[in-house]
């Protein structure tokens, strides 16, 4: 089986809280356990590439209280994961912006890049203080005459096989906008906190029932079917 790349939009940690009358905060909390669920359930479902969205350049005008709880929790998952990520096959990277992100999560990013950089199970990519806008920008401006879809493709990641969002919104939010050109999409009313292995693996089963046009005509077996 071809391994893939799927992309989270993680959404709905705040409602799951507040519905529950705690703080929004500990939404976030139960958020991060959510997050070690699907990277131990990714690689045995053929998934290659994870990317998680983390943290948006938008979320930056959350109430400051928020904004240094999710950096707090971002940096305890660091602490906490790079040891089992090494441990099994999965290389950690963040994409985005680095410079207004706190040096010490900065420097723990840094590290666990460093001592996963080998890894080859499930690459795992957090996406933090992140705009796909931005994204595309810079590498074109970077990439000036040599810019192709190749060279696109290889400055921004790879092609979005499967992209999920949780709670129920339909919507891109900025997200990895050119690597989404020809991403299936599965949108499902539960709330991040909530998402567990088993919904991982529903969705990919989803995907892998979808027939990928790429803008070619059905295949013959489906136009058999709907003649
Ligand atoms: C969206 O829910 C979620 C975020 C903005 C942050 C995502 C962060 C985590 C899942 C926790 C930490 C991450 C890692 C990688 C350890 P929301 O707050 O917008 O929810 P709402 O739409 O219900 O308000």
């Amino acid at each position: 089986m071809e391994r893939f790349h799927v992309a989270i939009i993680m959404d709905g940690n705040g409602r799951w809280a507040l519905g529950r009358g705690l703080p929004r905060v500990a939404g976030h909390r139960a958020g991060a356990a959510a997050v070690r669920r699907v990277v131990e359930a990714a690689p045995d479902l053929g998934i290659k590439t994870l990317t998680l969205y983390a943290f948006s350049e938008d979320n930056w005008t959350r109430p400051a209280r928020e904004v240094t709880a999710l950096m707090k929790l971002l940096g305890r998952y660091l602490v906490e994961e790079t040891d089992r990520c090494l441990k099994n096959g999965v290389r950690l990277e963040a994409i985005g912006r680095r410079d207004r992100l706190p040096a010490p999560l900065v420097a723990l990013l840094e590290d666990a890049e460093r001592k996963t950089a080998h890894c080859r199970r499930l690459h795992l990519r957090l996406a933090l203080d992140y705009s796909a806008r931005r994204a595309i920008l810079d590498t074109a401006l970077r990439l000036g005459n040599l810019a192709t879809e190749e060279t696109f493709t290889e400055a921004l990641g790879p092609d979005v096989d499967l992209l999920i969002r949780t709670s129920g919104e339909q919507r891109l939010s900025d997200f990895l906008l050119w690597e989404c050109a020809y991403a299936e999409m599965v949108f499902t009313p539960r709330m991040w906190p909530m998402f567990t292995g088993e919904d991982l693996a529903e969705a990919v089963d989803a995907f892998h029932r979808r027939d990928r046009r790429f803008g070619r005509i059905a295949s013959e077996s489906d136009a058999r079917r709907t003649a």
